[in-house]
């Protein structure tokens, strides 16, 4: 009796939850590997340092709490403070506004997440080097506990936003393609370099200690799984042959292409989060027309990072998926190549995850 009401229980969440799951057929190839060894002592490395950074999310303060006198985020610690249009709205409208589009962000981490914890695995499945392939089965535990913290969190708040269309555009792109190299490219290269450099901003603007210590944890090991995309990716792509490499970077432009021309439009999550501050959609256009006309939208503050410019496009540079070729197309697109690494190897783990801790003085 107890069994039949557990069988019907079960079907009766799998039929409410259904339409939660969006699931396809990928054509990645599976690999086994009988050589034990690697040739990239960089990627035994990776995975040390992995294996000594692994952190529990238990351990995290979660009963901080968190109310108008603690809020995610002050509203002059965002880019929006400056901004004309922000300082014609009402006290109310701002709190809501800058409540609702953190968490609108916050639940693109989530979902994100989520991305990086499907093609991590992947990736173990798809590498043949049998090191790489440990690697990225570290990665794809820190990729389930950073998709832990952040449901936790989101759940915390009690603001939940879907998926922006063009991220999971990019993500799955980079899932249905059938090479290993290419995912790494979408993933450890792209997506990951827009992550790095959301946490960071995440990190500098919040004053709440909780995501504080979430982000910081989250970045350093983000930092390590871009490094990965160099260390593995770099020297293959160095000895392959032109075709491959051309096609490996028309990839990378296509990839990159998603996420830009996705940006252009307002999404409907955010249109939501306009909604419940009260803002005309139109007015915020017009306002950030005004900013961007004043100079007040492409100067970040002090310590930010602009993820395409400084993270990604000199990974992908850096690791040869720009060719002459691709170079023309970014530029027609109206996407300078940047090929100045600074921000890039000071966000990597260039030294150790232990100087970066003492230099932030955070814990978890
Ligand atoms: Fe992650
Ligand atoms: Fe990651």
């Amino acid at each position: 009796m107890a069994e039949t009401a557990d069988v019907e229980s079960i079907r009766d969440t799998d039929e409410r939850k259904q339409n939660l799951v969006d699931s396809y057929k990928a054509v990645m190839e599976v690999s086994w590997n009988f050589d034990y060894e690697t040739s990239i002592d960089k990627v035994n490395d990776l995975y040390k340092r992995a294996k000594t950074n692994q952190w529990n999310a238990d351990d995290l303060d979660w009963d901080v709490a968190i109310d108008p006198s603690n809020p995610i985020m002050r509203r002059e610690n965002t880019q929006y403070y400056d901004m004309p249009f922000f300082k014609r709205l009402s006290a109310q409208q701002q709190e809501t506004f800058i409540a609702h589009s953190t968490a609108q962000m916050l639940s693109q981490f989530l979902h994100g997440e989520q991305g990086a914890l499907l093609t991590a695995s992947t990736i173990t499945h798809g590498v043949e080097d049998v090191r790489a392939k440990y690697y990225a089965a570290s990665q794809t535990m820190d990729e389930a506990r950073h998709v832990e913290v952040y449901d936790r969190y989101v759940n915390k708040i009690a603001m939940h936003y879907p998926m922006v269309g063009w991220l999971k555009d990019l993500i799955d792109v980079t899932l249905k393609t059938e090479n290993v190299h290419k995912i790494m490219i979408g993933m450890n290269m792209i997506v990951e370099g827009l992550a790095l450099g959301a946490f960071n901003n995440m990190y500098q603007q919040t004053d709440e200690p909780l995501l504080k210590s979430i982000t910081f944890n989250v970045m350093r090991d983000e930092s390590r799984h871009v490094s990965f995309g160099h260390v593995f990716l770099g020297p293959r792509v160095a000895a392959m042959h032109q075709d491959d490499r051309e096609d490996l970077a028309q990839f990378a432009f296509d990839a990159v292409g998603i996420l830009v021309n996705g940006q252009k439009d307002v999404d409907p999550g955010f249109m939501k989060v306009l909604e419940v501050s009260n803002i005309n959609p139109q007015d915020f256009m017009a306002g950030m027309k005004e900013a961007a006309e004043q100079g007040l939208v492409q100067d970040l503050p002090p310590g930010q990072v602009h993820s395409l410019k400084d993270l990604m496009i000199p990974a992908l540079v850096r690791a040869g998926l720009i060719t002459t070729r691709t170079k023309e197309l970014f530029e027609q697109a109206g996407v300078p190549v940047n090929e100045d690494l600074t921000v890039l190897e000071a966000m990597e783990d260039a030294k150790s995850d232990q100087s970066i801790l003492n230099q932030q003085g955070a814990s978890y």
